[in-house]
């Protein structure tokens, strides 16, 4: 029977920094999974470059882009673990970067190179990392909590679950935070898939289909009063891109997405300009000097206007600035945790303790990293969360 200080659960963003934490305080560290490779999420992340953190996730400049039941449950950590610590940690391994959008750091080569860190501070740290193992359960007596393998029990006075969330089953995701939560009388919030494209029923996919691949940079999407200025992207299963990955977490079933095609220009200007300047264009010839030519058609068929620009009134200009800047359309669902980059809920923050990520009711045992009812924006948020999440109870397990 093997026995550690701290056993952490999952080999993930946040279990890995925990472990390093942790270890490097001289606790005996284990980090326990069952994949076969460590930061498996962490590697395919960013599209292989792995967008580590994002410069604007800190309590002071993302207050409002941390959803939870509680969203000041993620402010001591995010202040205390901040987008500069992590910047200097990638700094030490000299690996190069660069700021793409929005506050969004990428790595410039592969996001291998933010695992191979994780795993060289671990292993500096004296953190045990065992992979490729399966666990059976989990028990809690006299202060001790015993985790069961197929081949072994291990022993510790502290456990760190850090099994991240629902969304990516391939990947390895198992609702294993969710059932020890409940075991220890934790209460888990409802959990849905998040940073998701989403998907439309026949009809409207019938419609969109043609224009799959086609991106509109910059669209506004908005659901209710909460919007985003990103890429949309058309695809075959429905709409994707940063604007709707982002509008997903606050879009509910029933929902309709109001859609601005020009959040930026000044539609009415333009085609005010053309009318005067070029009277026989076309409106589909106007909107293709602004949108793909597939999809100018496409609109221009739906607003349904045949005459020439110098025939129009202002009243079917006015018509067409609605259809371009609110089309609005009703998801019928998303891609669910198949695709989706997160999942929104969680354990209930009720339970944990904000500065140590312990759960109050029962001593020893810590939730962190996705598996907790905190699920940033996308754009290097959620990794953020992980670090200082992971970071806060390494301090203390
Ligand atoms: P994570 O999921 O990383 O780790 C959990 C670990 O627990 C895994 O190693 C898993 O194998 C293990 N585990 C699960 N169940 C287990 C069980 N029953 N037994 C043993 N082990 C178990 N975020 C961001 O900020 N920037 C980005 O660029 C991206 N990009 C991105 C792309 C894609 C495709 C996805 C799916 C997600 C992202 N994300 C992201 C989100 C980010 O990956 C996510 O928020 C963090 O990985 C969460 O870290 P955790 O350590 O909490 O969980």
């Amino acid at each position: 029977m093997q026995s550690y200080d701290v056993i952490i659960l999952g080999a993930g963003a946040a279990g890995l920094m925990a472990g390093i934490e942790a270890g490097k305080r001289g606790r005996s560290v284990l980090v326990l999974d069952h994949a076969k490779n460590a930061g498996e999420k962490i590697r395919i992340s960013g599209g292989g470059r792995c967008n580590f953190t994002n410069v604007n996730a800190t309590v002071k400049a993302g207050r409002d882009r941390f959803l939870s039941s509680n969203p000041r449950y993620a402010y001591s950590a995010l202040s205390r673990y901040t987008p500069e610590h992590f910047i200097a940690l990638v700094d030490q391994y000299a690996i190069p970067f660069h700021e793409k959008t929005l506050g969004q750091l990428f790595c410039d080569g592969s996001s291998q190179q933010i695992v191979n860190l994780l795993l060289s501070e671990l292993k500096k740290a004296h953190g045990n990392l065992l992979l490729d193992t399966p666990i059976d359960g989990v028990s809690h007596a006299d202060g001790n909590f015993t985790v069961m393998t197929a081949s072994e029990t291990l022993i510790a006075k502290a456990l760190v679950v850090a099994t991240g969330g629902k969304s990516i089953p391939k990947m390895g995701a198992t609702g294993l935070a969710y059932q020890l939560a409940t075991q220890f009388g934790l209460k888990v919030t409802e959990t849905r898939p998040a940073l998701v494209p989403l998907t439309f029923e026949p009809r409207i996919l019938e419609r969109l289909a043609p224009l799959s691949g086609i991106a509109v940079d910059p669209t506004r999407i908005a659901v209710g009063k909460k919007s985003f200025d990103e890429a949309m992207l058309f695809t075959h299963r429905g709409l994707s891109g940063p604007a709707i990955l982002q509008i997903s977490s606050y879009w509910r079933e029933g929902d309709a997405i109001v859609i601005d095609l020009f959040p930026k220009g000044d539609l009415g200007g333009i085609l005010r300009e053309a009318r005067s300047s070029s009277p026989k264009l076309q409106l589909q010839t106007v909107l293709s000097q602004h949108l793909a030519k597939r999809l100018a058609q496409m609109l221009a068929e739906e607003i349904g206007i045949t005459t020439m620009l110098g025939d129009m009134s202002d009243r079917s200009f006015q018509k067409i600035e609605d259809s371009l800047r609110r089309w609005t359309i009703k998801p019928t669902g998303s891609e669910g945790y198949r695709t989706a980059e997160v999942t929104l809920g969680g354990i209930d923050t009720d339970g944990l303790d904000s500065t140590t990520m312990q759960a109050r009711n029962v001593p020893g045992l810590y939730f962190i990293g996705e598996a907790v009812d905190v699920t940033g924006w996308l754009g290097g948020y959620n990794f953020q969360w992980a670090w200082a999440s992971g970071w806060a109870a390494g301090q203390v397990a």
